[in-house]
């Protein structure tokens, strides 16, 4: 069974094709992120124009690579170890990939309203001219099925061997989500806890821009934080009332108050201002003491809930989880092998959206009418 996934929910276009869930056949990813980077964060209708630019280029190619090897039937048998080649094994004029293709995935929330009705208009459409079934995706859930893909013949992939066993913790961190979720079984979850206002990837960003660093937050301030002290300066750890919740504002506010204070400034200076006082070494150390904390309290609760649930594995989705330190710690504190996945398949990406669409499609879930699927931009898991 092979599906194309569609992901359009902020500022990334992205189409893959995914085989029986584990087995990655394409997976192309083109970013608006270029065009937010001045703004400090992404500008939703910059992010629509440039889905409605680049979807179709999108989807051609993942379609293409998905199939471009000489002898199709053989690399879809098995995805594994099979050389791609960019010869068709029909003759291109012969060979259509919708034929190939058993339905269409597509994240319908949550996200960005613009952009969401980009990949889901294109997806009804695509859905109704080659006749397949369409899969409304939650792009939330979709992040940590990125961890059930497990074979690949496409260069530069490092995937986990094993796909999780349920009970399955996850663990999402991006830039619009912080989640803990218990998982019984595919489609049979519940959602332990969540964050009560930033998310820990909206963090990162908002600190990287007092810093002056570049956007995206994450990896700057990370790459930052390699040549800082993470214990130079106490940061608060926000205590929650739910178990299993987060809070990542306060987190953000000290950060720029310890800026404030190490400038000399008083509480009104503009943050904007702040990052021509600071020096590289405070800086540094300003970015290894935020992301200890920042770190640590996801991984606290993630160490909490296992002790409760006792899961057969432990998966964690969205772009902060390619953070090396939330790695470390995760790997350090629980007693159990962690399937990391390829950094590449942290961030938005249409092979997690195809993944899920998978196993939606085997295992009966309710297939969304083409002619009516709308957007869920606040859709929560
Ligand atoms: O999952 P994603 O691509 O988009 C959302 O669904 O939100 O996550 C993007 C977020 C951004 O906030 C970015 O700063 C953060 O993930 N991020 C990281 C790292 N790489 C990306 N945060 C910390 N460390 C990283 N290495
Ligand atoms: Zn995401």
């Amino acid at each position: 069974m092979k599906i194309l996934g569609i992901e359009t929910s902020c500022d990334e276009t992205a189409a893959a094709v995914v085989l029986d869930g584990h087995t990655l056949l394409s997976n192309v990813v083109a970013s608006s992120m270029d065009l937010h980077a001045k703004y400090g964060g992404v500008v939703p209708e910059i992010a629509a124009r440039s889905h409605i630019e680049s979807i179709t280029p999108v989807i051609e190619q993942a379609l293409t690579e998905a199939f471009q090897t000489e002898d199709t039937s053989l690399k879809i048998e098995d995805g594994k170890n099979k050389k791609p080649n960019s010869t068709f094994h029909l003759p291109p004029s012969k060979f259509d990939p919708w034929d190939q293709i058993d339905g269409i995935a597509v994240t319908c929330g949550a996200g960005l309203g613009g952009s969401l009705l980009v990949g889901v208009l294109t997806a009804r459409t695509l859905a109704i001219i080659h006749k397949k079934p369409l899969y409304a995706v939650n792009h939330v859930e979709g992040h940590l099925y990125a961890s059930f893909l497990t074979n690949t013949s496409l260069p530069d992939y490092t995937l986990p061997v094993n796909a999780p066993q349920f009970p399955v913790l996850g663990l999402i961190v991006s830039g619009g989500h912080s989640q803990l979720v218990y998982f019984r079984d595919h489609f049979d979850y519940d959602l332990l806890g969540q964050t009560k206002d930033d998310a820990i990837g909206e963090a990162f960003d908002k600190v990287a821009k007092i810093l002056g660093i570049p956007y995206p937050g994450g990896p700057s301030v990370s790459k930052m934080a390699l040549d800082g002290d993470p214990r130079k300066y106490t940061l608060p750890k926000a205590k929650m009332p739910g178990k299993y919740d987060f809070s990542f504002s306060g987190l953000k506010t000290a950060v720029l108050r310890l800026a404030q204070k190490e400038c000399g400034k008083l509480h009104d200076f503009p943050s904007t201002k702040l990052s021509a006082l600071l020096s590289d070494a405070q800086k540094a150390d300003i970015s290894a003491s935020f992301q200890r904390v920042a770190i640590e309290t996801v991984v606290d609760k993630t160490v909490l809930a296992f002790e409760q649930f006792q899961p057969k594995t432990v998966i964690i989705g969205g772009g902060v989880a390619s953070n090396t330190e939330l790695r470390a710690q995760l790997t350090a504190r629980l007693p159990l092998q962690i399937l990391y996945t390829d950094p590449k398949l942290c961030t938005d990406n249409g092979a997690m959206i195809a993944a899920l669409g998978c196993f939606k499609m085997k295992l009966d879930q309710q297939v969304a009418d083409p002619y009516n699927l709308v957007i869920s931009p606040n859709l929560s898991m």
